[in-house]
């Protein structure tokens, strides 16, 4: 058993290591931007090397004939990695570029919920650029008329293609009138042809992800991320500063309701890409979801692990991973093969100090515990091995530290203690999971709710 893994970061650690688990005790053939010391270790090959580098992937898969592959980041699978691999007879564990409109365009995802009847979108109105010069002045009107009347100037402005979560602005945070909207919305327009402009909901985020085989769609653990890089959720927005889950794989603020309409939501999601795409999404959807006062909205759709999420799940998973992802290929995915441990985890993720305004660490030595208890893992991301074994930083985030308990509170209390022991010029933020954080949350939909 070979696996080609295509990957860039702790998310791709975590996937290694849910493969190498596997008793059917596949070789990893790594295709990685960094010389990752947690995949290198578990990998029999390694290439470091751009990852859109296609020509580059299409030859290490020539010469390595896997059994199959599986692709971690956005940015691969979006620009139709799958596709490709697929062509040359290579099995892969992502979706084709069609069904990853799901992520690459929020008008996409936004107009599919619509046209298939999942009343789970806030309002939106999807703007397109049009060839007629004069058009761009009524675009603003219409633009500034609709967030006025329609949003009564609570709005969300989107750039409707990947942008590394950079392209979402949100008012009231990053845009401080109508015109700052109109004026960030024509930008995007100019850039990519197309932008949504959507109500601004509010209530508390989470993250649902499902293993998906065309109709067959399985849930996994509930997450909740923190994007912002400091604590009490203040600072500027980051890739994700840590994950927690609960011991009943949902979050301590959802109702079964609120859960079981999330996973519904991503069954009819999934079943209305196969319609629209004449073809079955066969990999990971993540539904990014809200949970407001009358029940759930989504956010964003992903077409790949979430990176911290994964980091929490696959840890959980008690089924064989390789298993998971042959039959998710085959289309014989059924839910007995996949069950997750009833425990709760916390994902810290120690970042260099100047994250992620600026990158002045880059290069420093890290030095990370050297004595991993079996309750916590170490999944490393934007770091590099020297050839004396050091570990040096990358500009973006170093590694996620995991705690796995019974408890939140065991949890956080066991990623927060190896947290501590990291030396060098990193910082972490030791709220993420705490009781009196999670308590925030509950007051927040206690508040809407009642
Ligand atoms: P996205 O890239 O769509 O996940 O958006 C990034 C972040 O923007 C989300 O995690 C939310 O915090 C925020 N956001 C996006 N859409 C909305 C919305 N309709 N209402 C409120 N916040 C939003
Ligand atoms: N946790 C955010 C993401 O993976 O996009």
């Amino acid at each position: 058993m070979r696996v080609l893994l295509i990957t860039s970061s702790a998310r791709g650690h975590a996937i290694a290591e849910a493969l190498h688990r596997s008793p059917q005790k596949p070789e990893i053939i790594s295709v990685c931007v960094n010389k990752n010391p947690g995949i290198r270790s578990l990998a029999t090959e390694m290439h470091v090397q751009d990852i859109m580098d296609f020509d580059k992937i299409i030859e290490v898969a020539k010469k390595t004939t896997p059994d199959f592959a599986v692709i971690g980041p956005d940015d691969p699978i979006g620009a139709g990695l799958a596709d490709i691999l697929e062509e040359m007879g290579l099995p892969t564990m992502a979706p084709k570029k069609s069904l990853a409109q799901v992520e690459t365009s929020k008008g996409f995802t936004r107009r599919l919920l619509k046209k298939h009847g999942i009343g789970a979108s806030p309002k939106f109105q999807v703007f397109e650029k049009s060839d007629n010069s004069q058009r761009a002045l009524t675009i603003e009107q219409e633009m500034y008329t609709y967030i006025d009347q329609e949003l009564q100037g609570d709005y969300v402005v989107k750039y409707d293609a990947l942008r590394g979560g950079k392209g979402v602005k949100v008012s009231g945070e990053h845009l401080q009138s109508i015109d700052q909207g109109v004026q960030y919305a024509i930008e995007c327009l100019e850039e990519c042809g197309r932008v949504v402009i959507e109500e601004k909901l509010i209530g508390v985020e989470f993250s649902l992800l499902s293993f998906v085989s065309g109709k067959t769609v399985i849930g996994m653990p509930a997450v909740q991320d923190h994007k912002r890089a400091y604590e009490d959720d203040t600072g500027p927005n980051t890739g994700g500063m840590g994950t927690y889950t609960d011991a009943n794989l949902s979050l301590p603020f959802l109702s079964a309701s609120d859960l079981a309409r999330a996973s519904e939501i991503n069954r009819l999601t999934a079943e209305a890409l196969m319609k629209e795409c004449g073809e079955p999404y066969k990999g990971i959807l993540y539904g990014g979801f809200i949970a407001v006062k009358d029940g759930v909205k989504v956010i964003e759709y992903n077409a790949r692990f979430g990176d911290p999420e994964a980091l929490n799940i696959l840890p959980l998973l008690s089924t064989d991973f390789v298993s998971v992802c042959q039959s998710i290929i085959s289309g014989d995915l059924t839910q007995d093969m996949v069950r997750f441990e009833k425990k709760a985890t916390v994902c810290k993720y120690i970042v260099p100090k100047s994250y992620p305004e600026r990158k002045d660490e880059k290069g420093m030595e890290v030095i990370f515990p050297t004595e991993i208890p079996s309750n916590a893992r170490i999944f490393f991301g934007d770091i590099s091995e020297d050839e004396h074994g050091a570990l040096h930083l990358g500009g973006s985030r170093t590694a996620g530290i995991v705690g796995v308990g019974k408890t939140l509170a065991e949890a956080e209390k066991i990623a927060q203690e190896l947290c501590s022991q990291v030396q060098g010029p990193v910082r972490f933020r030791s709220d993420i999971g705490t009781h009196e954080l999670i308590q925030k949350r509950l007051d927040v939909m206690k508040h809407l709710r009642n």
